[in-house]
This record gives C-alpha cells, sequence and structure tokens, in this order.
C-alpha cells in the first residue's frame, strides 16, 4: 500500500551505536541567523527535511544565495533585512511552525508585502501569539481569525517593544527576539522558561545581549541593529528524534543503544527526566560544549518494572514535542500516570492530546481524559494480537512514528498510513529503524 507501512513483527533484540539526524530547531535558527550576517556561513549536518528545505526556499525568494555543497550547506548573507524580492511574494512555511512563527520577526523591517502561507496542519494552528506582540513593534498583519493564510508589511518606523511570553513558547520568544534584532533600542522579554537555543546562539556569535535567568522566568534584553560576520555551525542530533529510539530500546527485550552526538540542551531534556523518574535505565556519556550547546552520547538499556510517574508540570515545555511517545511508554509502566496542563499538546501539528487517547484506547489502554490532563492506566504485561490501523488525518509525524514504535513492540498487525509525513522532521527515520533490525514492509 503506497504511502503506508506494514508491521507485523516485533523487534528482536538488538545492541547497536546509532546517528540520528541534525536537530531541527537548530538548524531552522542556523538558516535565519546566517540569512542575516554579512558575507559567507557554512552549516555542517543541516537537518535535510521538508521543514529546513522550506527554511532554505524562503530564503531563497527573499534573496538570498545559498548553496549545497558535498558536507555543508552555504549561506550568503547580505546583512540585517539584507532581503531583495517582488511585492507579494509568497512564503510557503508547510508543516513548520518554527519557520513561519520566526520569519515573521525576521521579516519585521521589510517593506514590500508578503503573503505566509502553510499546510492544512499549520493552517488551523494559532498565530496571533506572535502576531499581538509584532503589531506592538509597528508590523502591519492581516489575517482572519489570527491563521495563516497571513498578508504582512514590515517598515523602517519600528519601536523596541517589552513583553511577557507567557506560555512557555520558544517560538513566541524567538520570534520577538528576531524581531528585536532589525529593531533600534533595547528590547525587554520575559519570557516563562522554554528552550534557550536562539539566546544560546546570539550569545555565541556575540551580540548585544543580556539574560538574568530565574526559576520560571528568564529576562531577556536584546540591543537591536547589531551587525555580524558569516559563521560556521555544527548543528548536533536531535533529541526529539531520538526520543523514539530511547522508547524503542527501553520497550524491546534485553537491547542496547548508544545514540552518538545528541543535543541535550537542559531545556530539551524533560524526557530523559521523566523516563528516568520512571526506572528506565538512561545515561549521557561523553558531556561536552559545542557553539554553546550541551551535546552528548546517550546510553539506552532495556529493563523491566517500569513504574508509572505522576509528572511535575515544570516538565512540560521541556518534554513539549515528545509526549505522543512518553504516553506509549506510561501505557507499558505498572499503576497510574498522571500527566496535566497539556493544553498546548492540542496546538501542535495536530490535536496530540486528543489523538494519543484515541490511539491508547485503541490499543486496550485504560485512560481518563479532562480538558488538559491525561490519566493512563499501564499494563506491564500489555501484549497485542489484533488488526490495527493508524490514520493520520493531519499527517503529523510524530504521530506516524509513535505508532511505528508501538507496532514493533507491542505486537499485531499494523498498518500506518502517511508515512511520508516524517520528511517535516526526520526522512531516515524508516532506515535507522530498519538499520536496528525492524522488519518493514
Ligand atoms: C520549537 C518550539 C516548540 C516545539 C516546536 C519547535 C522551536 O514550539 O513544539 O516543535 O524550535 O522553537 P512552541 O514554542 O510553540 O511550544
Amino acid at each position: 500500500m503506497k504511502n503506508s507501512v506494514l508491521i507485523n513483527h516485533q523487534l528482536k533484540s538488538f545492541n547497536k551505536k546509532m546517528f540520528v539526524s541534525g536537530d531541527k530547531s537548530l538548524s531552522i535558527r542556523w538558516a535565519l541567523t546566517a540569512s542575516q550576517a554579512i558575507g559567507a556561513s557554512r552549516g555542517y549536518n543541516l537537518l535535510e527535511s521538508d521543514d529546513v528545505k522550506n527554511t532554505l526556499k524562503a530564503l531563497k525568494k527573499l534573496g538570498i544565495k545559498i548553496l549545497k555543497k558535498k558536507n555543508y550547506y552555504l549561506i550568503n548573507g547580505n546583512g540585517l533585512n539584507g532581503f531583495d524580492y517582488k511585492e507579494n511574494l509568497t512564503i510557503n512555511a508547510g508543516n513548520s511552525g518554527t519557520l513561519a512563527r520566526l520569519i515573521l520577526g525576521l521579516l519585521i523591517k521589510s517593506k514590500k508585502k508578503i503573503n505566509l502561507i502553510g499546510d492544512k496542519s499549520l493552517s488551523r494552528r494559532d498565530f496571533y501569539r506572535v502576531i499581538k506582540p509584532l503589531n506592538l513593534f509597528g508590523l502591519k498583519i492581516k489575517s482572519k481569525n489570527g491563521k495563516l493564510p497571513i498578508e504582512f508589511q514590515g517598515n523602517d518606523y519600528l519601536t523596541p517593544i517589552t513583553y511577557f511570553e507567557k506560555r512557555g513558547s520558544a517560538q513566541c520568544k524567538s520570534s520577538v527576539m528576531y524581531a528585536a534584532l532589525n529593531t533600534p533600542g533595547v528590547t525587554k522579554i520575559k519570557a516563562k522558561k522554554s528552550r534557550d537555543h536562539t539566546e544560546i546562539l546570539f550569545k555565541h556569535l556575540n551580540f548585544p545581549i543580556k539574560i538574568k535567568k530565574s526559576k520560571k522566568f528568564d529576562l531577556i534584553e536584546i540591543k537591536g541593529l547589531h551587525s555580524y560576520s558569516g559563521f560556521n555551525y555544527r548543528i548536533p542530533s536531535d533529541i526529539s528524534s531520538s526520543a523514539f529510539f530511547i522508547v524503542l530500546t527501553l520497550l524491546s527485550k534485553n537491547s542496547k543503544l548508544i545514540i552518538k552526538n545528541v543535543n541535550i540542551n537542559e531545556t530539551r531534556t524533560g524526557i530523559i527526566k521523566i523516563l528516568k523518574k520512571m526506572n528506565a535505565k538512561i545515561k549521557f556519556r561523553n558531556i561536552r560544549k559545542e557553539m554553546g550547546e550541551k551535546v552528548s552520547d546517550i546510553c539506552i538499556e532495556s529493563s523491566k518494572n517500569y513504574k508509572s510517574i505522576n509528572c511535575p508540570t515544570h516538565y512540560n515545555t521541556q518534554a513539549i514535542d515528545e509526549f505522543l511517545i512518553i504516553f506509549l511508554f506510561a501505557a507499558k509502566a505498572k499503576g497510574v500516570s498522571y500527566f496535566k496542563n497539556l493544553d498546548e499538546l492540542n496546538q501542535k501539528e495536530s490535536p496530540r492530546l486528543k489523538i494519543a487517547c484515541k490511539f491508547l484506547r485503541m490499543i486496550g489502554i485504560k485512560i481518563i481524559k479532562k480538558r488538559d490532563s491525561i490519566k493512563i492506566y499501564g499494563k506491564p504485561n500489555l501484549k497485542l494480537n489484533g488488526n490495527y490501523i493508524v490514520k493520520n488525518f493531519y499527517k503529523d509525524h510524530r504521530v506516524f512514528m509513535m505508532s511505528v514504535i508501538a507496532a514493533l513492540t507491542l505486537g499485531g498487525n499494523w498498518i500506518i498510513k502517511d508515512m511520508d509525513s516524517i520528511n517535516s522532521s526526520f526522512p531516515d527515520f524508516i532506515k535507522k529503524i530498519k538499520f536496528l533490525g525492524a522488519k518493514i514492509n
């Protein structure tokens, strides 16, 4: 069946070392930041997925020269707002919320009208969250219900803002940070903790940025109109892609895996902290700093007797992209796991909390769902032998990958549709699964 995978074998035990692809958040940030530098920047180990390709395509349409070399990408920036494009340009962000939200901030000074569009999944997502602060800088934006398509136009008369980011959204924070870069004066941000890749990159490049951290919030000040030269950057592997292989190893019998060179930025390692509290054997080895980011090899060993968790909510933003696979793990843990304050999960590529509930019920797991919480009644001996079909209405890459891990660890006969969804974050996913010995048609 075209664009579906058929799985009717559980994965046998394995003991391997592997790499996963480059980090998506860092790949997009490198490209956007390099586009504003003066001169050439090289990006090594860039993730070659649709979200990143759409970023490069958008920048090319804006007049930035980009070349693919043998083992790196080359971006030739023309300095801040050094774009050259025709009036009424259309930028298609495809499936990528990160690209769509960050590029709006980046283009705050660009005077010719631009239309921003996306696919069916992105077109259902909220853009008010970035429209509001960008309006305050002086960006003119037209949209229906705060959703794509959006028509917008930057200008030269921008004023810095004081912005309170309450959601814990790194996309909102970063969109404002890119706008601040193009605005004279000092922009001040108070942001609920979320991934801090943009801050680390700006610091690494010696931008005039001040950061004060407290337990729940970070205070960030950026002085705009700082020009900078091209820079080389090596992107480590993505912990969100690694997450599927971590849980695959934990739920397989007598298996071990080392995933090399993964970004373990503190704001992204919620999954590790959660799984460890549930008795998972996971270790970081060879921890080092690269380009200001923490990187390490991750060693995983399967075991038995996983236990449930009452998940502390301060892990939510640190694990926001990993909850689907964490819920699957909780389905195999002893006891009742409880995850709460997960409103944002329904704002992702698909309404993930709703979809997770449907999926868990389909495989015979009792759950209790409230508006923004879920209780999962784990079954450590869960074994499946029925037929299961997963149709992925919004083509959510993470729904597809979580379903494959379920099929490979729980048994049963599976048809999992919309394989092409993996192209947005992890095109090599099937190849890597096969490398571990999986039989997939
Ligand atoms: C991202 C931030 C998160 C995450 C997304 C990538 C980023 O979104 O879910 O996959 O690169 O900044 P929010 O900031 O909206 O929570």
